[in-house]
């Protein structure tokens, strides 16, 4: 279901008032209306740049899946199940795992983590992805990433049945999206798809620019702009490209997905382009309490006045990757009921 845009597009001035609000019957907008008629009235004359809200959103997806997995459960069916594997004590990892458990009981979706003594062998871990992969109660199934050295990481993820990698990294399922058959597709690029969708971004015909090619973000998200749902012209970036901007600024819709502070400036876009960044980079920051910041890969600051439409980091690319998880959980145990 497609969601009318303004509700989730919150409009944000192009030169520096970016607390402007012009949905001024939206509560959470109407707090930050602090503006006057003058700079209202500057604003209609001025074209807007819109901030993706992404967690806004993923809550409007979360209620979508709660309201699905209600009328399955209704209709005789036990609750998606989904595990998720933990090794090691990675404090991030643990957070994550934190936050998909708390996403999915509030859906409705069983979580289970199972977190084996960091010292599991390969071969003991392969054992046990094997015998969820037998249970029959298990719809889901996730190991959370990175695992502790000694472990391979892409031995693991092939050991996981295909039609239980909620998470979409089984060869399989990669196969499967390339030559556009039905499969899991990875919750990061998903969830970018969706944001897209659901702010009316069209991608057809258009120029479309990602730069970042691993295989849980860049090249999904380069298949999907680029195949038969996108139907966009797309250009896949890396560190050996050359000139990286112009590239970007060639780009319609532009999509960072590297892990670098600022690597996209202001003159590396179009105008009116529409820009996804799905970077998570800490920052360090005394005036907050944890000591640091989340920012992405964008130059926020300098590069919203120039764009169409933007996505924040936090707030953006994030919360649509637990909800889109959630998504293919409740696919999964679909599936499986009816396999
Ligand atoms: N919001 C979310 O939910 C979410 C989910 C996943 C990841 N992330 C974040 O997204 C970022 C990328 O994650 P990832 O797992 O895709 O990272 P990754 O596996 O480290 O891949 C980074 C990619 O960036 C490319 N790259 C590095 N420096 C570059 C440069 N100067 N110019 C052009 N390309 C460059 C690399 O190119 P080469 O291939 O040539 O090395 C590589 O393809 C990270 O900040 C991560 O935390 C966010």
């Amino acid at each position: 279901m497609s969601v009318p845009e303004p509700f989730f597009i919150r409009p944000i001035s192009k030169k520096g008032a970016t607390d402007c609000c012009i949905l001024l019957d939206r509560p959470a907008y109407n707090r930050r209306s602090q503006h006057t008629l003058s700079n209202i009235r500057s604003l209609h004359r001025s074209p807007l740049a819109q901030l993706i809200d992404g967690k806004s959103i993923a809550q409007e997806i979360r209620n979508e899946i709660r309201a699905e997995v209600a009328d399955w459960v209704h209709t005789g069916h036990r609750p998606p199940q989904l595990t998720v594997v933990l090794v090691g004590d990675d404090p991030a990892s643990a957070s994550y795992v934190r936050g998909k458990q708390r996403a999915a009981e509030e859906v409705g979706i069983e979580s289970t983590t199972l977190t084996p003594d960091p010292s599991i062998s390969e071969h003991e871990l392969v054992d046990l992805v094997e015998k969820l992969n037998r249970d029959p109660d298990v719809d889901g199934i996730l190991v959370q990433l990175p695992l502790p050295p000694h472990i391979n990481p892409t031995r693991i993820i092939a050991t996981i049945d295909p039609d239980k990698d909620v998470d979409g990294f089984h060869p399989e399922n990669a196969g499967r999206l390339m030559t556009g058959q039905k499969g899991f597709i990875p919750a990061t690029p998903f969830g970018i798809m969706e944001l897209l969708r659901r702010s009316n971004v069209s991608i057809e015909s258009k120029e479309c620019v990602v730069v970042g090619r691993s295989n849980i973000v860049g090249k999904p998200t380069a298949l999907l702009l680029g195949g038969p749902t996108g139907n966009g012209t797309v250009t896949l970036c890396h560190r050996k490209t050359v000139n990286l901007a112009s590239h970007t600024r060639r780009a319609d819709i532009l999509v960072v997905a590297v892990g670098k502070v600022n690597l996209i400036t202001a003159d590396m876009v179009k105008e009116g382009a529409t820009v996804i960044d799905v970077g998570i980079n800490r920052v360090p920051d005394p005036t907050r309490k944890r000591g640091y910041r989340l920012v992405g890969d964008v130059d926020f600051k300098n590069v919203e006045p120039k764009v169409a439409r933007i996505t924040p980091v936090p707030g953006g690319v994030g919360p649509m990757t637990i909800a889109m998880l959630l998504r293919n959980t409740l696919t999964a145990a679909t599936r499986h009921a009816f396999a």
